[in-house]
């Protein structure tokens, strides 16, 4: 989704502001663009396509100055374009950059009209210029504007104003859309994520919703939604650099498929102890909250959607408790009727997913229990939002197609599992079992993760093919899911996954020679069944590709066949999961495709 940098500083700021989009790159846009206010007055340069082309656009026509804009564009409202790109501006010297939707635009824009405004976009972004321009002709200066406008504003926004009549400093605003605050010395910056800004600082002021903030080289104030001037906490953060670096791996999605037995080591750090969960995990007065609990209902979107599917098996079978896993975009939009003593719990990576957190916000006007999220990203709104949380420590995750975000959620959901199972008379062998699942993690992924080389070579039978399928059972259908998932996103092959029970009832219709079906198979219960099912396909003449338990690799028959090693109950998703991962990966490498930016799609989505 769209990035937003601003800085302002004692010196030309233009390589910063561009190093700062770069960073941002990984969250999935189209065009980017950026204003500065040099000594003649304002300017911008704008460009469809990658920073780049941005870059390109400015060695040709060069822009420097002490203070500036730039963002990064996902559309939402007009095709992709350079007219379209941000900075928009009005008059002759304003401009704004934002993220989000704003929902009244037409309105807004019909009224801006009347007295005599002129639209050159598509863009909901336009009308917040000319709104910010119309107040500071009406006298106001670049804060008043901006707190002026933004009350007209409905929908989520994150906006950066900057005006040459007031050229020394950037008015910030946000609701419903993150923005940061960097602060430095002489010189401060804003920002939609801290990556843009690691290279310049560590301290960082996360505004609250409805804050406003006006920055200057030597100074900042922070305005709360009702015009008041507070303080906000500065956090120092520990992000190193060399976690959001690519290092020896061609792709950053590579990168952290390989960085997951350490990132599922980190999940469980401090949290397993003498084959025990360890108590307090969630936060003082947790577990005596958890022993409450008589219902689940998860909420999220995307793979972290995938991650609840899986979690809800565990927790009905561990804990005996009902559980049910939904979409955020759908769940909110219902009338859901919340059983006595029911546990919200947002499952996201981000923390700034629009869907989940808006599940979340209609969350706490209902009766729930309390709402725990279970997140990676520190001060983000869903963390900052909820009751209790659970941190996944995955580290910044830069590839849009998730990965080890994945598999520390469900590192995470299995403690919650047994957190809740405790209270119910879960079995100290079978506690000390699940820990000893958890425990064997890392090591059972490293094994996976050796699979790399045979995995490449299975993905060139899937370079030339339209659609696949995915099947499993179990905790292994969502992993069907995510396997499917992570194909089309990043290689574009259109892909289902099912639960290998409902293959009769549709999916093999399309099976035939020409259909790759893809198969996980741990040592499980259901492992008969979907046996019976592999016959099916096989007599359809569809070309089978299974991931096997090799303690059972026998009894699988024929077909393009990789062995993992034997798992628990609660680490066969998690490692069962890798080799899809891999999988995904070699045949979007082989086709081409920019793996970590996959068209159209965006690392965090901060829209409807
Ligand atoms: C986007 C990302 C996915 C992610 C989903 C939910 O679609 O591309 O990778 O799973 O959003 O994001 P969240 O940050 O809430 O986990």
């Amino acid at each position: 989704m769209c990035g937003i940098v601003g800085i302002t500083a004692g010196r030309d700021v233009s390589r910063d502001l561009i190093a700062g989009l770069k960073a941002l790159e990984y969250r999935g846009y189209d065009s980017a663009g950026l204003a500065i206010i040099a000594e003649h007055g304002m300017d911008r340069r704008r460009a469809k396509g990658k920073v780049r082309d941005l870059q390109e656009r400015l060695e040709q026509q060069p822009l420097a100055g002490p203070i500036g804009i730039a963002h990064t564009r996902w559309a939402t409202h007009g095709v992709p374009s350079e007219v379209n790109a941000h900075p928009h501006v009005s008059g002759d010297g304003l401009s704004v950059v934002h993220n989000g939707i704003i929902e009244n635009h037409d309105e807004l824009r019909a009224e801006l009209k009347t007295v005599g405004f002129e639209f050159h976009s598509q863009t909901d972004t336009e009308v917040i210029a000319h709104l910010i321009e119309h107040y500071l002709n009406a006298g106001d200066d670049l804060l008043k504007a901006v707190q002026r406008a933004t009350q007209r504003l409905h929908g989520a926004y994150a906006i950066v104003a900057m005006s040459k009549r007031e050229p020394e400093r950037l008015v910030g605003a946000r609701r419903g859309s993150p923005l940061v605050l960097g602060l430095s010395d002489d010189e401060n910056y804003l920002a939609s994520d801290i990556h843009a800004l690691l290279p310049l600082t560590r301290r960082f002021v996360y505004l609250a919703e409805g804050d406003v903030v006006t920055i200057q080289s030597d100074g900042v104030q922070v305005f709360d939604a009702d015009g008041v001037a507070v303080e906000r906490p500065v956090k120092e953060s520990s992000f190193s650099l060399d976690a959001v670096e690519r290092g020896e791996y061609r792709h950053y999605m590579l990168k952290e498929i390989h960085e997951q037995p350490q990132s599922v080591a980190d999940t469980l750090e401090g949290r397993i102890a003498n084959g025990k969960v360890m108590p307090g995990i969630f936060g003082s007065g947790a577990d005596e909250l958890l022993a409450k609990v008589r219902q689940v209902q998860i909420i999220a979107c995307g793979t972290s959607f995938h991650a609840g599917l899986v979690a809800r098996y565990w927790i009905e079978a561990l804990a005996g408790i009902p559980c049910h896993a939904e979409i955020a975009s759908e769940f909110r939009y219902r009338q859901p009727v919340v059983a006595d003593d029911t546990l919200f719990v947002t499952i996201s990576q981000s923390g700034e997913t629009a869907d989940t957190l808006a599940a979340l916000r209609m969350a706490k006007e209902r009766s729930y229990l309390a709402r725990l999220a279970v997140c990676n990203v520190p001060e983000s709104s869903l963390v900052r939002e909820s009751d209790m949380v659970l941190m996944t420590r995955a580290g910044p995750e830069i590839g849009v197609a998730s990965t080890k975000a994945f598999s520390t959620q469900l590192t995470a959901l299995a403690l919650l599992a047994v957190q809740l199972a405790k209270t119910r008379g879960l079995s100290e062998e079978r506690h000390a079992r699940c820990v000893a699942d958890l425990e064997s993690l890392p090591g059972l992924i490293r094994e996976a993760l050796e699979l790399n080389d045979a995995i490449k070579q299975m993905a060139e039978s899937f370079v030339d093919k339209q659609h696949a399928l995915f099947l499993g059972r179990g905790t292994h259908f969502p992993i069907a899911l995510e396997g499917a998932l992570k194909l089309k996103e990043i290689s574009y092959i259109h892909a289902e996954g099912y639960p290998a029970g409902e293959l009769k009832h549709g999916p093999l219709a399309l099976v035939d020679e020409t259909m790759p079906v893809v198969a996980v198979a741990p040592n499980d219960a259901l492992l008969d069944k979907l046996k019976s099912n592999m016959e099916e396909v096989r007599a359809r003449g569809g070309q089978l590709f299974l991931f096997v338990d090799r303690s059972i690799r026998h009894g699988m028959g024929e077909g393009h066949v990789l062995e993992l090693p034997p798992c628990g109950e609660i680490a066969a998703p998690v490692v069962f999961n890798v080799p899809l991962q891999l999988l995904a990966y070699h045949v979007a490498v082989l086709r081409g495709t920019d793996v970590d930016q996959p068209r159209n799609l965006a690392k965090s989505v901060t829209v409807e």
